[in-house]
């Protein structure tokens, strides 16, 4: 069993020859614990699950069953995109659950930012959990774990409490026992990234920028709503296709777009229409503890403004949030 703790002599895995090694030993690890038995993996698209999917499609072959489940909450074609990369390129054992009635039918009327979080992890957890129960002969659970999250249990552990909760697929219910599978645990961020690239995954998905849990939920601000969450995915993906092209995508820690629940008066077509704000929030950081804004030109801000209230139903402004952290926290809720 492999260890929790990062031994100092560890290389740091920054060169395409330095990930081939640890590939290489780790194909060898995941096969020695496995044998011929099967692994289940919650693949969320994020890094750190796709890598953990890429590394073990390569060791264990369709012995990996992936579940990803949609939970309504994702961003513009974001489940599509996984499954077209996971199914239709690397050929993987994917499951596809479209749970987004399940997560919206909960969270109808719930405003209060951590019982919604509180809800999504929890739903998370289940609809993972009654896939798991419909498969057999699986033995094993795979966890795109990194060495930081081991470090941020340890000051959990501690009494030092998270800020937001977090979730992940930690505690599933004690009719299911799985042996971990944790190819990644002893990585920073930056060599899961390498690794990543080394894998063939593509780029753009391995230094895509963070994306919570909770998806677009805590964006979507109080009691969401299938409307405002619809025109909120949809200025977000305006966004995002703006700064690929101006290259700030490549640029930026982490940038989107949040709709809170207010209206106020617009005009279009020379009718007067209540509609919400579109706010951009575009930040810099290295650890998510502090962020600086990202100063947006304003010939950029001005085109993204155009395109989100021309091609967005429902949205009649355009607000650019230039509060760093702190005061304000990245994300809205
Ligand atoms: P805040 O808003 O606390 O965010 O400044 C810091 C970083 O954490 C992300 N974040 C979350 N990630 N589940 C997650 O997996 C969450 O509930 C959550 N809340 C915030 C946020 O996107 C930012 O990168």
């Amino acid at each position: 069993m492999q260890t929790n703790v990062r031994p100092e002599t560890m290389e740091r895995i920054t060169t395409k020859e330095l990930a081939e090694a640890f590939i290489a030993e780790q194909i060898e690890e995941v096969r020695a614990q496995v044998g011929d038995r099967k692994v289940l993996l919650a693949l969320s698209g994020g890094v750190d699950s796709s890598v953990v999917a890429a590394l073990l499609i390569k060791a264990i072959g369709k012995q990996l069953i992936c579940v990803h489940v949609n939970h309504g909450l994702m961003r513009k074609d974001e489940s599509e995109n996984v499954i077209k990369l996971f199914e239709g390129e690397l050929d993987a054992n994917l499951i596809y659950v479209d749970a987004t009635d399940r997560f919206l039918d909960l969270l109808a009327g719930v405003s209060d930012p951590e019982t919604k979080r509180k809800i999504i992890g929890k739903e998370f957890i289940e609809v993972f959990a009654d896939e798991a129960r419909k498969l057999e002969d699986v033995d094993f659970l795979a966890q795109g774990t990194i060495y930081p999250d081991i470090l941020e249990s340890i000051k959990q552990a501690e009494g030092k409490q998270a800020v937001k909760s977090h979730h992940n697929v930690g505690g599933l219910p004690e009719d299911l026992k799985f042996e971990l599978v944790e190819p990644l645990k002893l990585l920073f961020k930056d060599e899961v990234r390498v690794v990543g690239e080394a894998l063939g995954l593509p780029h753009a998905m391995v230094y895509r920028q963070p994306f919570p849990g909770p998806g677009l939920g805590v964006r979507c601000l109080g009691a969401i709503t299938r409307d405002r969450l619809h025109a909120l995915r949809e200025a977000d993906a305006i966004l995002r296709e703006e700064f690929d092209v101006c290259g700030l995508a490549e640029k930026v820690w982490q940038y989107f777009v949040i709709i809170p629940d207010i209206k106020s008066v617009g005009v279009k077509e020379e009718s007067r229409f209540e509609g919400w704000p579109a706010i951009i929030r575009a930040v810099n950081t290295t650890d998510a503890m502090s962020a600086t804004i990202e100063e947006i030109p304003y010939e950029i801000l001005h085109k993204i403004t155009k395109r989100i209230t021309n091609e967005v139903e429902g949205i009649n402004r355009v607000l650019y949030d230039i509060t760093p952290k702190p005061t304000g926290t990245i994300e809205w809720e």
